[in-house]
């Protein structure tokens, strides 16, 4: 009921009337028919078993970018210094920005459209849990590159994105504070890191051994 009074308010009367309808199961399904009609959208109204193919693109997109940022920032600070460290550095830097944007695109979509509900067997604890985890990713999706930016403007290293527009530093100048920014980045795309292998290790755990289809959503080709 929350679902059609929040969607439109004073319809179920009016619609009740209307069409005749005695039985409430009528009139809700006259409701539901009339605003999946008019492409109204809300959780409740909208049960989906898989998610949207936008959802699924900007999903993808933005695993395969952290995945390669995080493993190139790994690799490129153990390189010797030379020209080529420092392009080294910027592509991580650019990526890391693109990765900031695509969170920004990401969670306006995700704040607009929500996810097909969880599989009805699945206790509480882990419920709780896998909201938990993605709460924290997505709290670091924008951290983690900020504390990058951040470190990079401290340490008077302005970030000119693909070389072509330049981003304002958003803390001064400052080698004290570039020190204690260092780690700051580093331990936040750690924790990233390990969110991210537990994120993969629940959606294999859930396909192959709970064998619900969770991570079918994700991949409409796998099948349950
Ligand atoms: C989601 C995006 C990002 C991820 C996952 C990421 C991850 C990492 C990782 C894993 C390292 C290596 C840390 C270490 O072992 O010492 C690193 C280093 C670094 N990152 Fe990022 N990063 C991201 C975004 C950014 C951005 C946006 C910037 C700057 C604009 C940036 C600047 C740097 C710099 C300068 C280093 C080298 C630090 C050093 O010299 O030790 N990162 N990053």
């Amino acid at each position: 009921m929350l679902g059609i009074s929040l969607c439109a308010p004073g319809a179920f009367r009016d619609a009740s009337k209307m069409a005749g309808m005695n039985r409430q199961a009528d009139a809700f399904t006259f409701i539901l028919h009339a605003a999946r009609a008019s492409g109204a959208r809300h959780p409740f109204m909208s049960p989906s078993a898989a998610y949207s193919r936008t959802a699924i693109a900007l999903h993808w997109l933005a695993g395969v970018a952290i995945i390669a940022t995080f493993s190139f920032g790994l690799y490129m600070v153990d390189l010797p210094f030379s020209p080529a460290r420092i392009r080294q550095y910027n592509w991580h830097k650019w990526a890391g920005i693109a990765i900031l944007a695509l969170s920004a695109l990401r969670l306006l979509w995700r704040l607009r459209h929500a996810p097909p509900p969880l599989p009805s067997a699945m206790p509480a604890w882990q419920r709780r849990v896998s909201h938990a985890t993605h709460h924290l990713m997505y709290l670091l999706f924008f951290a983690v590159p900020l504390a990058g930016w951040a470190y990079s403007s401290a340490a008077g290293f302005p970030v000119v994105w693909f070389g072509v527009l330049p981003l304002p530093d958003w803390v001064p100048r400052d080698a004290g504070l570039a020190e204690l920014l260092k780690p700051v980045h580093r331990g936040l795309a750690y924790a990233l890191g390990a969110l991210v292998v537990l994120h993969v290790a629940a959606a294999l755990k859930h396909q192959f051994v709970d064998r619900d289809g969770l991570l079918s959503r994700m991949l409409p080709f796998l099948s349950r």
